[in-house]
């Protein structure tokens, strides 16, 4: 080893000590007859002094020429600091160098390789690993081996078998669209990257592997969000001869020994929600339970008094929004202006001030009286000084902007502190979803989801209605995970491609394997996936999963380090069949 010690751990008792450090320099002071250079590496930072009449002027001299993020080796003895820095874990001593050696020069870094940085984001992705260097961006990927590490600790310990599964696979229709890679070996056709190791999993329940587990990375080529990369990690699970009830208790166990011993968060037991219960009261799968502010229908009393846009809509939700009454007119129109936007998408905002008084204001005062916006309150509860907020149209579509605003009204009013847990189980999917454009259904999940045994009988007559044995856990309004109970049976998968528009050939051709498998004695089974770098951002309290990604993408998809996706060349085009033929 190069060095005695890390730059993280010399402390008072270290004094007297002979040590060889080797780091990075992050700042050097140069006050004429001292310099001081900080010393940074994975561990920590530590200063280092050199003095006139103490050193020679040569050590001095070769000092005072460093530069930042050159790297050191220094040889000296651990002393007690005259003015010590209670801010760092080393700031009672320092040490004073001896010899002093250069092993590598660096440029001058793009940025400041410290927590405050003045890099922009393109910048820093660009330099991706000096980004990393940062103490701040590193304690992420600390945390995520950590969460790597328990998470292994947790489901070894449960039986559950890590089996790796391949990357070059047939696309599963999960929603997304596949990553694919041409074959050379097979001109013409195509591997596709997993969307998840769905099937895979599945078939090694059919083999008898009884608990799965993987840590994975999957691929789907999808707009991108702060919650979403083209290739990201799950912590991927099946078991077998298992109920709802037993997954749910199982990974709910995951999760509180992750945030228990990663973070120090102990949980109660998750409450659960019904999907129908969730949409109707947060307009979400996914609400952030971490503040009340429930929908209110209101079509009972706020229709039939004469005004239009009430009477004509299909559902008039409100929440509230407590001691916002004294909101300005401002503050009002911003809200509206929110509401507005296209990607929100709502005609407007109907307020009511349930002003300290007890007299009401409301932006709709021509259309209803004194009595029926008490009434209003009423049902929502309201107290003097809270704000109603309502808004109308389309059940769904109005839910959907409730929601937004809902968020929105919840993060100006700082109910939404990351360090706050609320896990949620929201139970119960529909089994499919309608699609208009296609005309057709969807699986709401995907195809291997079992729908309820009791709702079975509606697969003919009302498929809409079906519920699935499908669930997600959400937390602070991020689905950080989702799974099912899965069809174990070849005729009922067939009949669930049949719902969902394959022919009985197109089912065979893509799914054959799966449903070939089935006939050789399936035990019933199901399992869940969690968004490992969702879970990690949650718990690191970040909205964005590319802090917790080492190499992420852009939200264009692009990794502008290593500056790809790329061309490649005409040779490898002309191998693969690929090659357009050009005229000239
Ligand atoms: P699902 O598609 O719900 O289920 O994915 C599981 C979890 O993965 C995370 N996730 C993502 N994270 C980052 N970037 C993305 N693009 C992205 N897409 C999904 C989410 C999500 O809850 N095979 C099923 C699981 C099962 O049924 O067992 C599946 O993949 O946190």
């Amino acid at each position: 080893m190069l060095r005695t010690h890390t730059c993280g751990e010399l402390r008072l008792e270290d004094k007297g000590k002979e040590v060889t450090l080797c780091g990075w320099a992050q700042t050097i002071r140069d006050k004429g007859g001292v310099v001081w250079i900080d010393l940074r590496d994975r561990y920590g930072l530590v200063q280092l002094i050199f003095e006139e009449g103490v050193s020679s002027q040569d050590l001095l001299k070769q000092a005072a020429g460093i530069h930042r993020e050159y790297v050191l080796e220094a040889k000296g003895e651990v002393i007690e600091r005259i003015s010590k820095n209670p801010n760092i874990p080393t700031g009672d001593i320092e040490v004073r160098v001896k010899e002093l050696r250069i092993l590598n020069k660096a440029k001058t870094p793009p940025f400041l390789i410290e927590d405050e940085t003045d890099g922009g984001e393109d910048l820093r992705m660009k330099y991706r690993y000096l980004d990393l260097r940062r103490n701040i961006v590193r304690k992420n990927f600390e945390l995520r081996h950590r969460m790597m590490q328990e998470t292994r600790r947790f489901l070894d310990g449960k039986n559950f078998m890590e089996v790796e599964t391949p990357v070059l696979i047939k696309s599963t229709p999960e929603g997304a669209r596949d990553f694919v890679v041409p074959s050379r070996m097979n001109p013409g056709e195509f591997y596709a990257l997993p969307q998840s190791p769905q099937t895979f999993k599945q078939l090694l329940m059919v083999s008898g592997f009884d608990r799965y587990f993987q840590i994975v990375k999957c691929f789907r080529d999808e707009d991108l969000r702060a919650d979403r990369q083209p290739e990201f990690t799950q912590i991927d699970c099946e078991m077998a001869f298992v109920t709802q009830e037993d997954i749910l208790n199982t990974f709910e166990g995951l999760a509180r020994h992750l945030f228990s011993t990663v973070r120090g968060v102990d949980f109660e037991e998750f409450p659960r929600m019904q999907y129908a219960d969730a949409m109707r009261l947060y307009g979400s799968d996914k609400p952030d339970i971490r503040f009340g502010m429930q929908f209110v229908e209101l079509n009972e009393l706020a229709q039939n008094k004469g005004f239009n846009v009430f009477d004509q809509a299909e559902l008039v939700v409100g929440i509230k929004a407590e001691g916002c009454a004294d909101y300005t007119r401002k503050q009002l129109d911003g809200l509206t202006e929110f509401v507005k936007r296209p990607q929100i998408g709502a005609k407007g905002l109907v307020y009511v001030k349930c002003n300290t008084d007890g007299s009401f204001k409301s932006s709709v005062d021509k259309f209803y009286s004194e009595d029926d916006l008490k009434a209003w309150a009423e049902k929502m509860d309201a107290k003097p000084g809270d704000l109603l907020l309502v808004l109308s149209g389309e059940t769904n579509h109005t839910r959907k902007a409730m929601n937004e605003l809902r968020l929105h009204m919840g993060s100006e009013l700082g109910l939404r502190r990351p360090d706050d847990y609320k896990p949620l189980w929201v139970l119960d999917f529909p089994l499919l979803e309608w699609d208009e454009d296609t005309k057709r259904y969807h699986a709401m999940h995907h195809p291997f989801t079992s729908p309820k045994p009791e709702d079975m009988d509606k697969l003919n007559t009302d498929p809409g209605a079906v519920r699935a044995n499908a669930y997600d856990m959400v937390i602070n309004g991020v689905e950080v995970g989702g799974g099912s109970i899965r069809i174990h049976d070849r005729g009922v998968q067939k009949k669930m491609f049949e719902m969902l528009g394959f022919s009985d050939e197109e089912a065979q051709k893509q799914f054959g394997f799966l449903m070939d498998a089935f006939e050789f004695g399936a035990p019933p089974h199901g399992g869940v996936a969690f968004g490992f770098d969702r879970l990690c951002a949650l718990m690191g309290g970040k909205d964005s999963i590319r802090d917790f990604i080492a190499f992420p993408k852009n939200t264009s998809g692009r990794d502008v380090m290593i500056d790809t996706p790329s061309r490649i060349s005409d040779d490898q085009l002309r191998e693969l069949e690929l090659a357009v033929k050009r005229s000239n």
